[in-house]
């Protein structure tokens, strides 16, 4: 067996030879093929990305068929089951399991890093009142790399493994000042004593008492949603990630992109979405008819369908087992029953079943953040919390693979040619 691919161009007659590689072929190969000697290679059409391989990487890996999820080839249930958010975050940036003394330092140094500059805070009290936290948050998040312009100095080991550090240790601060901006509630600084989840949930729900308590459950329940979304291979934010850290720009800018890309409906977006759905389609009567509409492509069934799960996305398994933690604690979100029907009935349902629709991340996660008490905006604030170390990692990763390129895709042009212009004065009279 040879591991080439014989290409003859109809065009030409002519014949030529493709190695696969890593099962891929390199575009720069197809691109060898042309009609003419003045012609334009051949390229690829692929919006979306869909069958495109645009980095190596050994952060995370998927095998969408199986519902197979492993950071750093840890399967996602173990993680899950037996780390915690912290001890992922430095698996996904280093590579490899801490030490105990690794661990330590890694924990003290994000511990340490929580607090931002007053300044920070000053410019988050300017948004209006009703400001997205979602939209907060990416502008926060990029205004970072104003108060530390050395990031920009990308190739320095040190530098980026300090700014990596800041960036985990900040998000929850800005995530949380957000949900009080918007509650118009004072922010509270960080809690250092507290552990990275209790010290977010102090800073978003703690009043005048000395010092906020968590319920333990509750914390490792959310401890477990920040593992979840820790990472997902070549996501949209991700990708938005690597593509504006392609162009050398500081980790801030690039972190900013992947939280706007996540901020979309299609993406992080999607649990605010299933449960307004949720809530729309209001009584398990009423799922039917709610289906009929999907069906005849009036709307999407949010929190189904995956890129690349074509089978049960292991992340919604592991969520569907921690809303009956949190409920326990907090009581029984009412919406659970539609969304229990609801999945019983897309997945006995040929529409589904024939597109390999299946819960997503999305589909439960809504509604443990709700029995949190978090309003729908939020969701995908806590989505971003726990990416960050994802982005960071693929970020990493980026800045020392040096087969990578600035982000330059090709386009199929469609548009006029050559028009003359008339100036106004011809054109309006
Ligand atoms: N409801 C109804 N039909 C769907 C859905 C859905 N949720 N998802 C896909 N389809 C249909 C789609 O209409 C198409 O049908 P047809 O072949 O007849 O045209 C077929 O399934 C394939 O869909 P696609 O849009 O080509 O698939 P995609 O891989 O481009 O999209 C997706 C993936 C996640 C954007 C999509 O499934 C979707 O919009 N889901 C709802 C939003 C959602 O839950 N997003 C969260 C994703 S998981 C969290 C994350 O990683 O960000």
């Amino acid at each position: 067996m040879t591991d080439s691919l014989t290409v003859r161009d109809n065009r030409t007659g002519q014949e030529y030879e493709v190695p696969i590689l890593d099962g891929t072929i390199r575009a720069a190969d197809i691109g060898k093929i042309r009609s003419g000697e003045d012609e334009p290679g051949l390229a690829v059409y692929d919006p979306g990305f869909v069958n495109t391989a645009s980095c190596r990487s050994s952060v995370t890996f998927i095998d969408g068929d199986k519902g197979v999820l492993e950071y750093r080839g840890y399967p996602i249930e173990q993680l899950a089951e037996q780390s915690n958010f912290l001890e992922v975050a430095y698996l996904l940036v280093h590579g490899s399991l801490p030490s105990k003394d690794e661990y330590d330092q890694w924990v003290h140094n994000i511990t340490y890093h929580t607090f931002v500059h007053e300044n920070v805070k000053g410019f988050m009290e300017g948004f209006r009142y009703d400001a997205h936290p979602m939209g907060m948050l990416m502008a926060s998040v990029g205004a970072l790399s104003t108060f530390y312009p050395e990031s920009r100095n990308i190739s320095d080991a040190d530098n980026r493994a300090i700014q990596i550090i800041r960036m985990i240790a900040k998000m929850p601060t800005l995530g949380a000042w957000s949900f009080r901006h918007a509650q118009g509630k004072p922010y509270v600084y960080p809690d250092n004593a507290l552990s990275y989840t209790e010290n977010f949930l102090s800073m978003l729900f703690k009043m005048s008492e000395p010092k906020y308590e968590a319920d333990p459950r509750l914390v490792k329940a959310l401890d477990t949603l920040f593992i979840l979304h820790a990472d997902h291979e070549q996501n949209a934010s991700a990708n938005a990630v690597r593509s504006v850290g392609s162009t050398q720009v500081d980790p801030y800018s690039a972190v900013a992109a992947g939280v706007g890309a996540l901020y979309g409906p299609l993406h992080g977006g999607a649990n605010e979405a299933v449960l307004r759905m949720l809530k729309r389609i209001g009584s398990k009567s009423e799922i039917p008819a709610f289906i009929e509409g999907v069906k005849n492509g009036n709307e999407r069934l949010m929190g189904f369908g995956h890129r690349v799960y074509k089978n049960y996305d292991p992340r919604a398994k592991i969520i569907k087992k921690a809303c009956d933690d949190v409920f326990e604690v907090t009581g029984v979100n009412p919406l659970l029953e539609i969304a229990q029907e609801l999945e019983k009935i897309a997945l006995e349902d040929e529409y589904f079943v024939k597109r390999k629709l299946y819960p997503n991340v999305d589909f439960y996660s809504g509604l443990i953040y709700e029995a949190f008490q978090f309003p729908p905006e939020m969701f995908t604030v806590l989505f971003a919390i726990g990416r960050t170390p994802g982005w960071l990692a693929q970020w990493l990763e980026l800045t020392q693979d040096k087969e990578q390129k600035i982000a330059r895709p090709k386009q199929i042009y469609t548009g006029s040619r050559g028009l003359t212009y008339t100036p106004t004065d011809q054109r309006w009279v």
